[in-house]
């Protein structure tokens, strides 16, 4: 298998309300960065010309939706998410096989977007998801079975916290893709994450693709800090 690029294994999340805030980050990673993260804030205020913008500008795109509703609703969404040009999309696990099937067909309908699904978010821990899940079963099965279950409805890939992808690799094996949230330096804030990890662990434990959002968009220098992050990747490039 040949490895990726290491700078394709680190998605920028635009964590900002406007587009200017927006493509002046992506701006300043200029030629460090190439993947970017546009989430709930950046599409609701600015919607599919965020997209659009930050693909001009040569970035290639992840439209972290979290899709989650009645399989209609959710396929027409996922079509309209997949128009925009965005690489990948994503829906939450937790709305069922009919609901991913039906996020997988949308994509397909509007264009190339490999759809991911979310497990269980990297901000619960295994106190708060009892609060919420009335079939009580550990974290990490929990996990596995989403991920099971994305993959049978025809999902190229999962999100999950950096502590599962070795459970996920050893159950599901190499060829889902795995994208981790809840990357920290070590000693850094994790901020309401709670299923973290380095950047290092997460892509030795067989993530693809790390998503860091606040040690970038927060830092006093955001290209040295994701330069920093991708010289920390360094371990894990293939011989
Ligand atoms: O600032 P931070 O690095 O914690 O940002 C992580 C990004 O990844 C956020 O944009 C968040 O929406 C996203 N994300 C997450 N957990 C998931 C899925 C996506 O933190 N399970």
């Amino acid at each position: 298998m040949t490895s990726p690029r290491r700078d394709e294994r680190l998605i920028v999340a635009l964590d900002v309300p406007t587009l200017d805030e927006a493509l002046a980050l992506q701006a300043k990673l200029g030629g460090v960065v190439t993947r970017f993260k546009v989430g709930l804030e950046l599409f609701v205020t600015e919607g599919p010309r965020a997209v659009e913008a930050i693909r001009a500008r040569g970035g290639r795109v992840f439209l972290d939706l979290k899709l989650h509703d009645i399989p209609e609703t959710v396929r027409r969404a996922a079509r309209c998410a997949a128009a925009t040009g965005a690489e990948l999309i994503t829906v939450h696990t937790a709305g069922g096989p009919a609901m991913l099937a039906a996020a997988v067909e949308g994509a397909r309908q509007g264009g190339d977007a490999a759809v991911l699904g979310v497990t269980v978010l990297t901000s619960l821990d295994a106190q708060q998801l009892a609060e919420v899940n009335t079939a009580p079963q550990s974290l990490p099965d929990l996990v596995v079975k989403r991920a099971q279950a994305a993959r049978q409805a025809g999902c190229a890939g999962i999100i999950a916290s950096p502590k599962e992808v070795a459970v996920i690799r050893a159950v599901i094996g190499p060829d889902l893709l795995v994208i981790t949230p809840g990357v920290r330096p070590k000693g850094a804030s994790t901020d309401d994450q709670k299923r973290t990890a380095s950047a290092a662990e997460a892509i030795a434990a067989g993530a693809n693709a790390i998503v860091v959002g606040r040690p970038i968009r927060d830092a006093q220098d955001p290209r040295a800090a994701a330069q920093s992050l991708l010289d920390e990747l360094a371990c894990c490039d293939a011989e």
